[in-house]
C-alpha cells in the first residue's frame, strides 16, 4: 500500500516524467499523491493522480524528486496528511511507505526537541527526524530506533541524491542512462530500464544519476547485485475497453495458454522441482489473503483429489494456527508477491525450518526472493485492483502441478472454454440489471466450486458493493437459510454430478429465492451453461461467469470499477 518513487538525474527532468511513473504505481492506493523537487517545491493534494495531474505544473523540471500515492493508514485522507512531508525548515522532504510502530514514543520525543508536527501522520516524524542531521550518520539511528515498516525516499533541498530506506516494505532501484529511478516495484520504471537492484530488509543506499552506495543498517558498504529483468508492457493500456477489469477479464485466454506453454517450456524443470518437494514433504500449508486464498483453497482440492493431503489458511492468521516444522513445505500464493501478512508468515515458518515455495505475478517481489523455489503466472501486469485474470493463472498453476500428480485436465480444451464462456455475456447484462439493487446475494457451492463461491461473493462486494455472501451449500440449513425470502438471488454453481447441491438449491427455492443457476450438467432450469470437463475446468470457468456478473452490476450503478474505495491492490501492511 502506497506507491512511492525517485528520480535522480544528471540531466534536468520535468516533474510530469516522475508522476508518469508514479501513475504506474497507482494500484498501490489512491486516495491522495504529492511530489517534493531538490527546489525545494511540495506539491500534494487528496484525490486520485489523474486529477492532480491537471492542477500542477506538470512541465517544472527538477534534477532530483520523490512523489507518493497514497492508501492512508496513520491519519484521515487529508491535503495535511498527504505525502511528501517536510521538517520544520521545510529542507528535508521525505514520503514513506509502512507504518512506525513506536510512532507516540517517536513523536513525544520530536516535540520535546522542539519541533513542530503539523500531520496525523506516523511519517511526517521521519522529517523531523533527519532534521540537521548528516542523513548518512543518521540512517543508522533510524534503523536502531524506529520500529515498524518502512521503504522511505529523503531528498534535501538543493541535494543532488536521493537516500533511500528499506525495512519490510519493498524498494527497488532501476539503473537507467544517466538516471537512477527508486520505486515499490519495478512497474516504476520497467518502461525506462531492465536493471534492477532490490534492496533487502535493513539496508539503506545514496543515490546519484549515476552512482549508488549501499549499506547495511550499521553503515558499512555492501555489494549489491544487479539483476536483468524481463517484463512485458504490452498489457498496459486499456484499448477499446472502457475499464481495465473488463480487459483483463476479456485476456484470460491468451494470459492462460502463455502460462501452459510456459510450464511446458522454461518453468518445466521449476514446476517437475515442485511436485517433488510436494512428494517429499510430511506436511503441505498453502498460505494467502483474499482471491489467493480462494486459489489456494482450489490448491488443497486438486492436491486432494490427487491423493495429496494439503491445507490452506489465511496470511493473518497463519501464526495462530499452522504447525510448522522442517519437513513441512510452505506453499505462498500472492499475485503482488508483496502481501505483508504472507511475508510474515513465510518468515515464521523459515524460522521452523520449513521450505518455502511461491506461486507470484510480479516477478523479483518480495515473496519470490524470499522462497526457495518460485514460479511466475505470468499474468502480466493486473491494473484493476480487483484481481481476476491472475486469479484464473493462480488456478491454471496450480492444476497443470497436479496434473503432474494424477489429477488430469485437457489445458487446450480449458483455453477454447474459456474463449466460448464470453458468448454468454449478454444474458450476464441483462441478469445484472435485474441484480444491480439488490441488498443481498447468496453464493452455493460444494468441494471445488465452494472456493469459487467465495471468489464471486468477495468480488461482488469489492466491485459491486453488494453484501454477499459465498459459502458452502451444506452449511446452508446450519443458520444461513434464515435470511433467505421471496425474491433473494442465491447463484448455485452445478457441477456435474453433484447431486447434493441441486439439493441444496431446492431448498433455498422453497423458501422463495431467485436461484441463478452455473452449471455443467443438463439440468431443466439453467441460467449459465459450463461445457463438462474436470472440477478445475468448472472452477475456472464458471468463476468467469462471476467476473463479468460482478463487472456488469457496477457499470450499471455507475460505481470506479477499477478502484474501488478504501482497497488497494497491494497489501504491504498488517
Ligand atoms: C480481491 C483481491 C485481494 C487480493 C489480496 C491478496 O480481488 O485482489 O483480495 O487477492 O489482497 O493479494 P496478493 O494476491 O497480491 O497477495
Amino acid at each position: 500500500m502506497c506507491g512511492i518513487v525517485g528520480i535522480v538525474s544528471e540531466k534536468p527532468f520535468e516533474v510530469g516524467e516522475l508522476i508518469k511513473a508514479l501513475k504506474r504505481l497507482e494500484y498501490r492506493g489512491y486516495d491522495s499523491v504529492g511530489f517534493a523537487t531538490d527546489k525545494g517545491v511540495v506539491e500534494k493534494d487528496v484525490g486520485e493522480i489523474k486529477d492532480f495531474m491537471t492542477r500542477v505544473d506538470l512541465k517544472q523540471t527538477a534534477k532530483v524528486a520523490i512523489s507518493h500515492t497514497r492508501w492512508a493508514t496513520h491519519g484521515g485522507v487529508t491535503k495535511t496528511n498527504a505525502h511528501p512531508h517536510t521538517d520544520c525548515s521545510g529542507d528535508i522532504m521525505i514520503v514513506h511507505n509502512g507504518i512506525i510502530e513506536n510512532f507516540i514514543e517517536l513523536k513525544n520525543e520530536l516535540k520535546k526537541e522542539g519541533h513542530k508536527i503539523i500531520s496525523d501522520t506516523d511519517s511526517e516524524l521521519i522529517a523531523h527526524f533527519f532534521e540537521g542531521k548528516d542523513i548518512k550518520k543518521a540512517c543508522v539511528d533510524f534503523f536502531k530506533k524506529v520500529r515498524g515498516t518502512f521503504a522511505v525516499l529523503i531528498i534535501k533541498k538543493g541535494g543532488e541524491e536521493i537516500y533511500a530506506l528499506k525495512k519490510d516494505s519493498p524498494l527497488a532501484l532501476g539503473i537507467a542512462d544517466g538516471m537512477n529511478i527508486i520505486g515499490s516495484d519495478i512497474y516504476a520504471f520497467s518502461d525506462k530500464t531492465n536493471k534492477a537492484i532490490f534492496f533487502d530488509d535493513n539496508e539503506f543506499a545514496i543515490i546519484g544519476p549515476r552512482s549508488y552506495e549501499f549499506f547495511d543498517k550499521e553503515g558499512n558498504p555492501i555489494e549489491k547485485h544487479v539483476q536483468e529483468f524481463e517484463w512485458s508492457s504490452r498489457e498496459e493500456e486499456k484499448k477499446k475497453y472502457k475499464h481495465f477489469m473488463i480487459k483483463e477479464i476479456k485476456e484470460q485466454p491468451i494470459v492462460a495458454e502463455r502460462l501452459i506453454r510456459s510450464l511446458e517450456t522454461e518453468q518445466k524443470e521449476k514446476i517437475l522441482e515442485l511436485k517433488n518437494m510436494i512428494e517429499n514433504a510430511k506436511r503441505i500449508i498453502f498460505v494467502a489473503a483474499g482471491t489467493s486464498y480462494h486459489a489456494s483453497l482450489l490448491g488443497t482440492y486438486f492436491l486432494h483429489e490427487s491423493g495429496v493431503e494439503a491445507h490452506a489458511l489465511i496470511a493473518s492468521e497463519f501464526n495462530s494456527f499452522a504447525t510448522v516444522d522442517d519437513e513441512t513445505l510452505i506453499i505462498a500464493i500472492s499475485q503482488s508477491g508483496e502481501t505483508m501478512d504472507v511475508i510474515k508468515s513465510i518468515k515464521f515458518a523459515r524460522e521452523s525450518g520449513a521450505k518455502i515455495a511461491s506461486i507470484v505475478n510480479v516477478p523479483y517481489s518480495s515473496i519470490q526472493r524470499l522462497s526457495d523455489i518460485s514460479l511466475n503466472i505470468l499474468a502480466g501486469q493486473e491494473i484493476c485492483v480487483a484481481s481476476t485474470k491472475t486469479f484464473t493463472n493462480q488456478v491454471i498453476l496450480l492444476l497443470y502441478l497436479c496434473s503432474l500428480l494424477g489429477y488430469k485436465t485437457n489445458f487446450r480444451e480449458l483455453v477454447r472454454n474459456m474463449q466460448n464462456i464470453f458468448e454468454q455475456e449478454e444474458k450476464i447484462k441483462e441478469l445484472a440489471k435485474e441484480l444491480k439493487d439488490k441488498k443481498d446475494i447468496y453464493v452455493i457451492g460444494r468441494a471445488m466450486a465452494y472456493p469459487v463461491a467465495r471468489e464471486i461473493a468477495l468480488k461482488l462486494k469489492e466491485i459491486s458493493y453488494i453484501h454477499a455472501e459465498g459459502m458452502m451449500g451444506g452449511e446452508l440449513k446450519h443458520g444461513t437459510i434464515a435470511l433467505i425470502e421471496d425474491g433473494v438471488p442465491v447463484i448455485s454453481l452445478i457441477p456435474e454430478g453433484d447431486e447434493d447441491i441441486i439439493s441444496n438449491t431446492k431448498e433455498v427455492e422453497a423458501r422463495g429465492a431467485r436461484t441463478i443457476i452455473i452449471s455443467s450438467q443438463p439440468m431443466k432450469k439453467t441460467d449459465f451453461a459450463i461445457p463438462s470437463g474436470n472440477g478445475g475446468t468448472f472452477a475456472i470457468l464458471s468463476n468467469m461467469i462471476g467476473q463479468m456478473l460482478t463487472y456488469y452490476i457496477a457499470l450499471e450503478k455507475g460505481l470506479p470499477i477499477d478502484k474501488p474505495r478504501n482497497l488497494a491492490k497491494s497489501v504491504t501492511v498488517k
